[in-house]
């Protein structure tokens, strides 16, 4: 957990910051926001009151409800003048989005507004996320003042290329994403600060494509949705994430590291390689458990054939292989998709054959979960007892996983 001042300046993607404000809050962060005169006519303060939890600052003599203290401190006793308290209880002062004004009064040093007078008396790292039209961004005033800011040690977050607010506008100066502005605040604040800072978690994801020749496969319908978001969920949480990424075409999180892979024999390759270093594994990937026993190069021809039989031959289990050599303080997470009746049963041999802390198991005979879905419904398998989660969305799914594991190294640690 770690404290965030948001300041947000006039401009249309004042809208994002609200995105910010709820991932923010999400991870656990603790959220204050500033707001400039112009950027209450963009979006007002409530709707930031709201996804804070605590009152929204315009003008260095508005009274502060608060007395300067994010969600997590007792307000002092006495009135702090507002600019020097949120400064000086934030860990990070991110300023988003930045218009150009903004920036040239950052730039020069001017304290005419709460937002700008916050700035000059932070002595907490301060983040900038410029978010303009084009032309503005381009102009040499608007990258000098950049420039200027980038030598004193400010953090500038570059606006992303695409299409501007204005009508058949394109080019440099939207905001960048709101995960990438809670990321460069994650990266820049100190660690030991979230629950899982220092937890390296090894996540596989998505599903193995074994080749037959060289344009065919035996694939799997695993779409990555549901490692992909273990991974986001633990990223939140403050650990180093890894990813191994069977095949997955989804959009990729800034704070955590993706390997790709295609075949079980690389996933495998991937897993050995990473294994040791990771204090959790959770293998979500759904690994073909036969391969085709010689592709063939080239591609297969129709001509001539009757029939095409496939001779597969089996692959290597990797996360048996994995669990055989674990050190004990590890935690495996296996997951299980079962077919109609029995589904719990499959899942408690699958944790006790297969070496494991927890079994994720879910029923993928039931219409809209699992497999190249966004929802799921599962239960999580451990020797304690087991955990039914109804079906919800796969990142509260991710959530109650993240929270089994967290039970299970409690355990652990009390035990030794
Ligand atoms: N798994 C693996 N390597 C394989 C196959 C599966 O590591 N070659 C992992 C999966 O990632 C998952 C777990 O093992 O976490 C369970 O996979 P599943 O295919 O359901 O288990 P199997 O033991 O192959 O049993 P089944 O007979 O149900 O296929």
């Amino acid at each position: 957990m770690a404290r965030l001042l948001l300041g947000v300046s006039g401009g249309i993607a004042a809208y994002k910051a609200l995105e910010v404000v709820r991932l923010a809050t999400k991870a656990g962060h603790a959220v204050r926001v500033v707001q400039t005169p112009t950027a209450q006519r963009f979006v007002g303060a409530a709707s930031f009151a709201a996804l804070t939890g605590a009152p929204v600052l315009t003008d260095e003599f508005e009274r502060d409800p608060a007395r300067g203290a994010f969600g997590d401190q007792e307000p002092p006793s006495h009135d702090p003048a507002s600019h020097l308290e949120l400064v000086r209880n934030a860990d990070a002062y991110l300023i988003a989005p930045a218009s150009a004004n903004t920036v040239a009064k950052l730039a020069h040093g001017l304290a005419d507004n709460l937002l700008t007078s916050a700035a000059l008396a932070a002595s907490c790292p301060v983040l900038v996320a410029p978010a303009m039209n084009h032309h503005m961004w381009e102009h040499p005033a608007t990258q000098a003042n950049l420039a200027l800011l980038r030598d004193r040690g400010v953090t500038v977050i570059d606006p992303g290329t695409g299409a501007l607010a204005t009508k058949h506008e394109w080019g440099t100066g939207r905001l960048a994403e709101p995960a990438e502005l809670v990321a460069a605040f994650e990266a820049v604040v100190p660690t030991g600060a979230r629950p899982w800072d220092g937890l390296k978690v090894l996540i596989t994801a998505g599903g193995t494509r074994e080749p037959i020749d060289a344009v065919r496969y035996v694939g799997n319908r695993s779409s990555g949705r549901m490692g992909y978001a273990v991974a986001e969920e633990a990223a939140a949480l403050g650990a180093a994430v890894t990813v191994i990424a069977a095949n997955v075409g989804l959009p990729r999180h800034p704070r955590v590291r993706y390997l790709d892979v295609e075949t079980a024999a690389q996933l495998a390759d991937a897993c050995a390689a990473e294994f040791a270093a990771a204090d959790v594994l959770v293998m979500a990937a759904a690994v073909a458990d036969f391969r085709p026993a010689a592709a063939v190069d080239g591609k297969l021809k129709k001509s001539g054939r009757d029939e095409l039989a496939l001779v597969l031959e089996p692959t290597p289990d990797v996360l048996s292989g994995l669990a055989a050599r674990r050190r004990p303080e590890q935690t495996l997470v296996g997951f299980a998709a079962e077919h109609g009746a029995g589904a719990l049963e499959y899942g408690r041999d699958k944790l006790t054959r297969k070496g494991l802390d927890a079994v994720v198991v879910n029923d993928v005979s039931v219409p809209g979960v699992g497999f190249d879905a966004a929802e799921n419904e599962v239960t999580i398998l451990t020797a304690g007892g087991d955990e039914h989660v109804p079906r919800t969305t796969k990142a509260e799914v991710a959530r109650a996983i993240l929270g089994s594991i967290d039970r299970l190294r409690a355990d652990a640690t009390t035990a030794s």
